[in-house]
């Protein structure tokens, strides 16, 4: 990764530790797991909530085809906002930079009814009041298509937290369904985990 990027992730990790939440980049390794055995060629609409300097927004736009997929970054930072703009012309790649919370998710669909079949997630939900963590997670599991995932990594460090146990119940609760994986090479080491909606399933509230 470019020097450049680094200095200005750590630039605003200084401004704003809390909302960041991390100190460092994610890895490319983390980028690669929580992309993983995603069948791009069926993906209309990605949407990638707290990209930062825009790792996996890299490995999404390289992954996927600009005439199938649009993908779609809800990022809250204005720092951010302006080099994933820089980074990630419209012109150039299939992308929509929407400066907002990810907790308005609605926002970034073109309908009300449009769905979308992935959501990943960077948002540091150590550091979110819970009615924040529930508005996103209800937010997400509304605009998802049925069959549609959701993927976030957590900070293993993070899991025994009360905050993070909560999360996970309700992700449980939710989606009734929970995978995971480890990645051991990233800086703090880390879990992807993935949710899948089922069809029919009851509305989040
Ligand atoms: C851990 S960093 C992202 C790291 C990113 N994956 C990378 O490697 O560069 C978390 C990001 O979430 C953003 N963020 C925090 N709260 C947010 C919210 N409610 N909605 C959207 N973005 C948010 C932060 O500004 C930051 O860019």
């Amino acid at each position: 990764m470019k020097k450049s990027r680094i200095a200005n992730f750590i630039k605003v990790f200084v401004k704003k530790p809390l909302d960041v939440g991390s100190i460092t980049p994610s890895s490319r390794f983390l980028a690669a797991a929580i992309l993983k055995n995603l069948d791009f060629s069926k993906l209309k609409v990605v949407v990638e909530y707290g990209p930062g300097t825009g790792v996996f927004t890299q490995f999404l736009l390289s992954s996927s085809s600009p005439s199938k997929t649009q993908v779609r970054v809800i990022e809250f930072n204005a720092d951010f906002v302006s080099h994933l703009n820089e980074r990630f012309p419209a012109n150039q790649y299939n992308i929509v930079i929407k400066q907002d919370r990810a907790a308005n998710v609605k926002n970034i669909l073109k309908t009300p009814d449009e769905l979308v079949d992935v959501v990943i997630s960077s948002l540091p939900f150590t550091f979110f009041p819970w009615e924040e963590t529930l508005a996103t997670i209800n937010a997400s599991y509304e605009v998802l298509a049925d069959g549609g995932v959701f993927r976030t990594y957590l900070y293993l460090h993070t899991l025994p937290l009360p905050k993070i146990q909560r999360l996970l119940s309700h992700l449980k609760v939710l989606f009734g369904n929970l995978n995971s994986w480890v990645v051991l090479a990233n800086i703090p080491p880390a879990i992807v985990v993935e949710c899948i909606k089922s069809p029919g399933k009851m509305r989040a509230h």
